[in-house]
């Protein structure tokens, strides 16, 4: 089956074997079948965080999974439900749309809800984890669904427990323990939210808050709506960000970095412009398109694989649908800015997308 289509750098490869999942019968027909049951498999959502380097010999699951709800509230929220198929940006909308505010500043992120928590996506000062409430799996060895909470779900930055390989023993059960890993062992079928009633706007990002000082009239009651928020971040976002459709991206290429105090300071005497963020844990986060912008890398290429002009961090598909990038030439270039990152400035940058 090829997956051009089912990858938003749009590079050519085919799965050996694909199956469609739109519900839990699915995942079970598969494993009462001995030669699929055997087989590795690979979950595959909307494809928008993957480098493919060749054919995929893993036995294939797209999650084609459906459905947007509310599923019930509490005094504090509304629990909305998602199936794992759903567009994310579609959910971010619908729930605006329905008066449940709490997903603007996550607004236009390419992808599934399914794949949201795995990499625990976040924009604009939101991450998934602030909205999340549960989610329902499959256990692709033994067909048993299972439900996991935030604290099982291990969440970190860009990071989960669906992230990490497993030990061979490991079942869903184990999960929360350290060191757990769900990687290709479970599918994600469900995910709840748990959106505010008493909703606040989360700004206080520069490029937000230019977008208030030039909005005209400032709303009356000081703050912006949620419907507005989801305005200005399409709207940051278009500017910025390549959009898959036209051109061939998977977002961020590399994660963020974070230092030490120390180590900061000591780059910032050889690097003063360097841009920084304290955290709350007191290490400093580093923009890593800056780290790269600084090397001099926006706007160049290696084969078809290229820099974004617009934004360092993004690599894209420089050949288009008619002659597009490989796998190996986007890896080529990710190793070639982390050397030159890594001579410059003493960091190595890690890189975000899966590599299959
Ligand atoms: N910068 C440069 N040159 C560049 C790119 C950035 O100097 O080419 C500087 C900017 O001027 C700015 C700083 O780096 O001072 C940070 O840039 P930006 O605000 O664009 O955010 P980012 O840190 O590069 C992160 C997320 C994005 C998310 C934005 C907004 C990661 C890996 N990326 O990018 O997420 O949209 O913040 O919250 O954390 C994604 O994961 O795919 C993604 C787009």
């Amino acid at each position: 089956v090829p997956l051009q289509l089912s990858n938003t750098f749009g590079i050519v490869a085919k799965a050996l074997s694909l199956v469609r999942v739109a519900g839990e019968a699915d995942i079970r027909e598969v494993l009462a079948d001995p030669a699929l049951r055997a087989m590795p498999k690979f979950v595959l959502g909307g494809g928008s965080n993957i480098v493919l380097t060749g054919d995929v010999k893993p036995l294939v699951l797209k999650v084609e999974i459906m459905g947007k709800r509310l599923a019930s509230e509490t005094a504090k929220a509304w629990i909305v439900e998602a199936g794992a198929g759903e567009s994310w940006h579609d959910l971010v909308t619908w729930t605006l749309q329905s008066g449940y505010p709490g997903l603007e500043n996550l607004a236009l992120i390419p992808g599934t809800v399914g794949a949201s928590p795995v990499q625990n996506i976040g924009a604009y000062g939101v991450e998934l984890q602030d909205r999340f409430e549960s989610l329902d799996a499959v256990d692709l060895t033994t067909g048993q669904g299972f439900t996991l909470n935030a604290a099982q779900c291990a969440f970190g930055y860009r990071d989960s427990v669906f992230k990490h390989k497993s030990s061979a023993g490991d079942t869903a059960a184990g999960a929360g323990n350290p060191g757990f890993g769900l990687a290709d062992k479970a599918l994600i079928t469900r995910v709840r939210f748990a959106l505010p009633k008493n909703w606040k706007p989360v700004l206080g990002y520069a490029d937000i808050e230019k977008k208030m000082a030039q909005s005209s009239p400032q709303p009356a009651s000081g703050a912006p709506s949620a419907l507005q928020i989801y305005e200005w971040i399409c709207e940051i976002r278009r500017a910025k960000l390549p959009d898959p459709q036209v051109i061939g991206n998977a977002g961020s290429f590399f994660k963020n970095p974070t230092v030490t105090p120390e180590q900061c300071a000591d780059i910032i005497q050889r690097e003063p412009k360097i841009v920084h963020y304290p955290m709350d844990d007191g290490s400093i986060k580093l923009a890593a398109g800056w780290l790269i912008d600084a090397c001099g890398w926006k706007g160049k290429s290696i084969g078809n694989a290229g820099v974004y002009e617009r934004q360092a961090l993004v690599l894209v598909n420089r050949g288009g649908k008619a002659d597009p990038v490989t796998g190996g030439e986007v890896m080529t270039l990710a190793k070639a800015i982390q050397t030159s990152v890594y001579e410059r400035f003493g960091i190595m940058l890690e890189h975000e997308p899966v590599v299959v």
